[in-house]
């Protein structure tokens, strides 16, 4: 592997380093969940994304304790629900997915959504700290954080905001929220980045795909790759897709390719709601 390629493989963060392809798992609860994270593992992914609010905590627990792959392995990261941000909810809200999980730690915390309730950030973030301290959370960071947010949690944060987890995909630029994340060495970890399954029938990606014998898929997961300080955590319940989702590491998108794909974006997100702050772009 030459230097650039682990580069690829493995993002290095504010105290410590993550597989930058991870397995997303919303949607797939009970057993697809468990069939799913296990043909994840048996793939090659070290890296697991879940949520309080996707309510498969037990299944991917499951999963994680059936493999053949250690807990210390795998990089595991769940998210505190928007409501559950002060600070008993958020103690509160670990001990139940550290349950749920059947593990005594994960590797990385996230506020799923910043408060729209006026929960101080200071609060949150100093409550993950403590967690951190007591060895239950590795790495604590955010998601759905806009720059003006980011910024409040670089400064009342007591330890490093380790990643931001946002939408990112190749019909959505995420560049000022990329541009603060590296300016402040936070990682930027695209969630849909697939887009839902919509790249699929992209004629420009699957052009781009047919010069390296890639799918469409392929293309836009080493595209997000190759971008410094960038993973993803692609999603789907299919051992078929599971593959072909992780076998991105033997090929390389030249600088005119990638190009290409950063002029596709239009503004397209699929993922807000009221939940939402007011977006960058
Ligand atoms: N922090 C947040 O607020 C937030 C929000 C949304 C998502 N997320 C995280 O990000 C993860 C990924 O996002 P997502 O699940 O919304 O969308 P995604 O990964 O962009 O797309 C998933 C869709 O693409 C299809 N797909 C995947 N691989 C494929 C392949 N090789 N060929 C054809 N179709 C394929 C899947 O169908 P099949 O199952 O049939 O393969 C599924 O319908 C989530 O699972 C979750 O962990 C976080």
């Amino acid at each position: 592997m030459t230097a650039d390629e682990s580069d690829v493989r493995v993002l290095r963060g504010p105290d410590g380093t993550m597989p930058a392809l991870g397995f997303g798992t919303w949607a797939l609860r009970d057993d697809a969940g468990r069939r799913a994270v296990l043909c994840a593992l048996e793939t090659g992914y070290r890296h697991v994304d879940t949520a309080e609010m996707y309510g498969n905590e037990k299944p991917v627990g499951d999963a994680l304790r059936r493999s053949d792959v250690p807990r210390e392995d795998v990089f595991l990261v769940t998210k505190v629900s928007q409501d559950h941000l002060d600070a008993s909810g958020v103690r509160h809200a670990l001990r139940g997915s550290l349950d749920r999980l059947q593990t005594d730690y994960v590797d990385l915390l996230l506020i799923h959504w910043p408060s729209t309730t006026g929960v101080p950030l200071a609060e949150t973030l100093g409550t993950m700290a403590e967690l951190r301290a007591e060895g239950r959370v590795r790495h604590v960071g955010v998601s759905n954080f806009t720059v003006a947010l980011l910024e409040e949690a670089q400064r009342v944060s007591p330890v490093p905001i380790f990643c931001n987890q946002v939408e990112y995909h190749p019909y959505l630029s995420q560049q000022p929220v990329l541009e603060c994340c590296r300016a402040g060495g936070i990682l930027l970890v695209a969630y849909c980045p697939l887009a839902r399954g919509r790249v699929f029938q992209d004629t420009v990606l699957q052009e781009i795909g047919q010069g390296h014998g890639k799918t469409a898929g392929q293309v836009t997961l080493r595209w997000l790759l190759q971008q410094p300080g960038v993973g993803a955590i692609p999603r789907s319940g299919s051992a078929e897709h599971i593959h072909e989702n992780f076998d991105v590491f033997d090929f390389e998108l030249s600088e005119e390719e990638m190009q290409r794909i950063f002029e596709l974006h239009h503004g397209e997100r699929y993922i807000g709601g009221s939940a939402a702050p007011e977006w960058d772009t």
